[in-house]
């Protein structure tokens, strides 16, 4: 479908849901894309009353007006939160510890571990120190994917778009048990967090900074409450999804995984120590490497925005309030982006050239908080990762779908190998693979 919005122009229109009342303009071309999330934050949103459920008044979520002053009050939060590379090592030394026992025994699917570590990331970040960690991973995990299959049963199921038929559904009483679940699992650990914080001097997570805006009178005890939803919802299977793609192109690219495991040798000196914040900014290739996969593979493929004003784009002009889609997956792969569009080439991004605009996290000011965070805790799994062990994989067998997320359905299992400091015989180069 989006492939179809750029060969008709860069810009389409569809009828989607129950009826035709909904009426989308889905757009391809980057300027154009660009131009309305650059003039338009609020948000089309197709099933609201699960959202609501689910999240309530999050960042994600809520009203502009809304938006416009909590996106602000939080930037902060990320940023600090963004420089914990204690947080990440660690779940990164339990990924590699968990990893170990799958080394040289073929192909096996890392979806439940890299769970794990993203889980255990996301909490960490927004709570700090959890008393029963590996249980709470385990019940935010469920809770989460269960989530993620109601939104996504609901989406696919277009009678079940309309409220009075959903309400009398199966898939409404799943709901209910879902976030009740998940209301019950946040309530626990805020409750005992309350107490703790009182002590604290300083904020030291994302919590934290939560309960500093309660005090300051700018946010709501229910705004915490569905703020950690979103958060958590917004971090968990966009960091796994993505990790599973750049495991499997790094592992289907041996010579662009020997130029990110020279970079780490560079820039860590060959030792076994914690990469730390500073480290970070020397890692050029393998930040290259990150973003080219996830232009190709972007896990949040389609954005959408409501006009407010009307907005003369390049070929067409649309009316306020009209709903729109920006198809993020092709304006990644945009003839733009030159003849190699569709090729794997991380050097792309090394050149200093100017590029298109890049879509993955997002357009405008509405644009993906947990970036910096996503991006330098995914360096840090990756490069204890790629310094233990040798990744391999096939990208031509990977086969992905477009749920809520783009998702890896087949073909993106590993296989590991210990590292040692020449190619072993069974891993030969081969030519890049996309
Ligand atoms: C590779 C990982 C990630 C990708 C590709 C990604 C992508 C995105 C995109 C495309 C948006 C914009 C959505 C829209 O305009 O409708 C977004 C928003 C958001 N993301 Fe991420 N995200 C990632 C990781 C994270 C993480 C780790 C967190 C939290 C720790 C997070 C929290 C959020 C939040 C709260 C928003 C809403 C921002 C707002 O409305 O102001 N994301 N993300």
């Amino acid at each position: 479908m989006q492939e179809d919005c750029t060969k008709q122009g860069g810009m389409t229109y569809f009828y989607s849901g129950a009826n035709q009342s909904y009426t989308y303009y889905a757009i391809s071309n980057p300027n154009d894309c660009e131009k309305v999330a650059n003039s338009c934050t609020e948000k089309v949103f197709l099933l609201e009353d699960s959202l609501q459920a689910f999240f309530g008044q999050a960042l994600a979520t809520t009203t502009v007006p809304d938006w416009e002053k909590r996106r602000t009050l939080m930037e902060p939060m990320f940023d600090a939160a963004s420089a914990r590379t204690g947080v990440w090592n660690r779940h990164a030394k339990i990924l590699v510890e968990e990893l170990e026992s799958k080394v040289g025994k073929g192909f096996f699917d890392q979806t439940e571990c890299l769970q794990n570590a993203a889980m255990g990331i996301l909490l960490k970040s927004t709570y700090g120190d959890i008393e029963d960690e590996l249980q709470s991973i385990a019940s935010h995990k469920t809770c989460m994917q269960e989530t993620m299959d109601v939104l996504y049963e609901r989406h696919r199921s277009f009678m079940k778009h309309k409220t009075f038929i959903f309400r009398l559904s199966r898939l409404k009483r799943r709901q209910d048990a879902c976030v009740r679940t998940m209301k019950a699992l946040t309530n626990e650990l805020i409750t005992m967090k309350r107490v703790e914080f009182k002590k604290k001097s300083a904020s030291e997570t994302l919590l934290d900074f939560l309960l500093g805006l309660e005090i300051q009178g700018v946010s709501s005890e229910k705004n915490t409450v569905d703020d950690i939803h979103g958060i958590i919802f917004g971090g968990y299977s966009t960091l796994v999804n993505s990790l599973t793609f750049i495991l499997v192109m790094i592992g289907s690219n041996p010579e662009v995984q020997e130029r990110v495991y020279t970079e780490i040798q560079n820039v860590l000196s060959d030792s076994t120590r914690e990469v730390k914040m500073d480290d970070l900014n020397n890692f050029i290739y393998l930040h290259a490497v990150i973003l080219e996969v996830l232009r190709l593979y972007p896990v949040v493929s389609i954005l959408t925005r409501k006009t407010k004003n009307s907005m003369d784009l390049s070929k067409y002009s649309i009316d306020p309030g009209s709903n729109c889609l920006l198809f993020i997956h092709a304006m990644n792969r945009h003839h733009s982006w030159g003849a190699e569009r569709e090729a794997f080439k991380p050097e792309r991004w090394l050149d200093g050239s100017s590029r298109p605009p890049y879509a993955t996290f997002g357009l405008g000011r509405r644009s993906c908080i947990g970036m910096k965070l996503a991006l330098s805790s995914m360096k840090v799994i990756l490069i204890h990762l790629l310094r233990d062990y040798k990744v391999i994989a096939d990208i031509k067998k990977l086969v992905i779908k477009q749920e809520l997320l783009l998702t890896p359905v087949s073909g993106h299992y590993i296989a590991l190998e210990r590292r040692s400091k020449t190619l072993s015989s069974s891993f030969q180069p081969q030519d890049v693979h996309c």
